[in-house]
């Protein structure tokens, strides 16, 4: 499928207003929409939160310059379209954003004219296939971007796994805790692979009926049960030569397993109640936060589809054993979230991001992006400080800080220790006793040292 890709809407990123307002004009008067940024940081936050057809972008810029903006946004989505405009052409800084990508460049004062042919070379530009989308239950339309902050040892790895699996058609089997971005990594592997152009169905297999799974997954045929009264195409069919994501997929029961499996093994498969073998050609990325070897072992999951679908393993580590990302990560969320609720961008100070380093993260990143939206909403402040930080977290941060910042007597240490003991164990003497591994009247005879009550 070849056809002229579409202009709805344009990023126009230039400091000077006069610029981007004649520009707007001439694009309403084409009945394109048109967003503006006043330099690079507010282009790419913009861009952060959707997609754009085209982003207009000018070289020369107060906080960064056009060519890092440019660079930017390849490394971040390689598909965007984009125009520099200039006010001093030079060959050489042409010839690097043609290197760069961009595909064509305008020099101020430019003309309607040259504004047309600047949008005719990006509607020229050949687009293949469709975005994503589908209308059925447990399915997902949305397509985020694909950043992947994060510059621990363990993501430096998730990254070079991803650039190696990325363009072969292996399966790939991601294995995290909740909220570690199985979900993002899938789509980022995708986004990367020749079949970036074609879709990427995700499927969470919790979500989906187990009646109604089988024609989802396959299609059925008009009259083949009760209440299929049309034909209808399903999800593989949806996906062929693109990409399926099974999300959650320990939650597919041992039939659909097994249907699975052939249809894998096979290559073909068949709508339900129809006879005509359909080819399949997608490729198969898998995500589960329960171990798949222990699903196995409970006999709830088939090891034949297991070492199908584990031909890549990539296992994502906690937030936890990546401290490292978490400044970066919250710098993430919040140019993001407070873009997206259209607030001042806040500063951080550094004892807060201190504070956020330390906390455990058993959510791991999706817990960090909502502590940041809730700050966001609840905070009103330029600098987030530690009092601005959700209890819980403050609360945490607190109990681990078992040891003082100034040395103190290992008496005194005791002392505070079994207060705080006492305090966990809601003045539960027999309780703080078990905890502390001593018994009720030792314990009792401290209380009394101590003068603890
Ligand atoms: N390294 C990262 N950089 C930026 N954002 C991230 C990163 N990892 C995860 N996120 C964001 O965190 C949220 C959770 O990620 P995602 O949905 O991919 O996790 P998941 O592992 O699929 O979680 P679950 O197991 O609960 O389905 C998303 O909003 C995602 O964009
Ligand atoms: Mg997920």
């Amino acid at each position: 499928m070849v056809r002229k890709k579409k202009i709805e809407h344009v990023l126009i990123v230039d400091n000077e207003s006069v610029v981007r307002k004649g520009i707007s004009r001439a694009l309403a008067n084409r009945h394109i929409q048109a967003t503006e940024a006043v330099n690079g940081k507010e282009a790419l936050a913009h861009l952060n939160t959707r997609d754009f057809d085209l982003v207009l972008l000018d070289i020369k810029m107060e906080d960064m310059d056009g060519v890092e903006v440019l660079r930017q946004i390849r490394r971040k989505d390689p598909e965007t379209s984009v125009v520099m405009i200039t006010g001093y052409p030079t060959i050489a800084t042409a010839v690097h954003c043609t290197k760069l990508g961009a595909l064509d460049y305008l020099t101020k004062p430019f003309s309607l004219d040259d504004l047309d042919a600047a949008l005719g070379k990006v509607r020229d530009k050949q687009t293949v296939g469709e975005k994503p989308s589908t209308t059925s239950i447990g399915i997902r339309q949305d397509s985020p971007k694909h950043f992947i902050v994060g510059e621990s040892l363990p993501m430096r790895k998730v990254f070079e796994k991803i650039n190696r699996a990325a363009p072969t058609e292996s399966s790939v089997l991601i294995s995290g805790e909740s909220g570690t971005g199985k979900e993002l990594v899938a789509r980022a592997i995708h986004a990367n692979s020749n079949r970036k152009d074609m879709k990427f169905v995700a499927v969470d297999c919790s979500a989906l009926v187990e009646t109604l799974l089988e024609s989802e997954l396959f299609g059925h045929v008009k009259g083949s049960f009760t209440g299929a009264h049309q034909t209808k195409h399903g999800l593989f069919e949806l996906a062929n030569h693109g990409t399926f994501f099974f999300d959650e997929i320990t939650n597919l029961s041992l039939k659909i397993q097994a249907k699975l499996l052939r249809v894998i093994q096979e290559r073909e498969f068949m709508k339900v109640g129809d006879q005509h073998r359909i080819q399949l050609d997608v490729r198969i990325i898998a995500a589960s936060n329960t171990p798949l070897p222990e699903a196995i072992r409970n006999g709830i999951f088939r090891e034949d589809l297991f070492y199908r679908l584990n031909v890549v393993p990539l296992a994502l580590p906690p937030l936890r054993q990546r401290k490292e990302d978490i400044p970066l990560l919250i710098e993430h969320f919040l140019e993001k979230l407070s873009h997206k609720m259209k607030k001042p961008l806040p500063e951080i100070s550094p004892e807060a991001v201190g504070v956020l380093k330390e906390y455990s993260w058993p959510g791991n990143i999706r817990e960090l992006e909502h502590a940041i939206e809730r700050i966001l909403i609840l905070e009103d402040t330029d600098i987030i400080k530690e009092r601005n930080l959700p209890s819980y977290i403050i609360q945490q941060q607190g109990d681990l800080q078992i040891f003082p910042e100034d040395p103190i007597t290992l008496e005194a240490l005791e002392k505070k220790y079994i207060a705080f003991v006492l305090k966990k164990a809601g003045g539960k003497k027999i309780e703080a006793a078990r905890i502390l591994g001593i018994n009720r009247k030792t314990l009792a005879a401290k209380i009394n040292k101590y003068g603890l009550r």
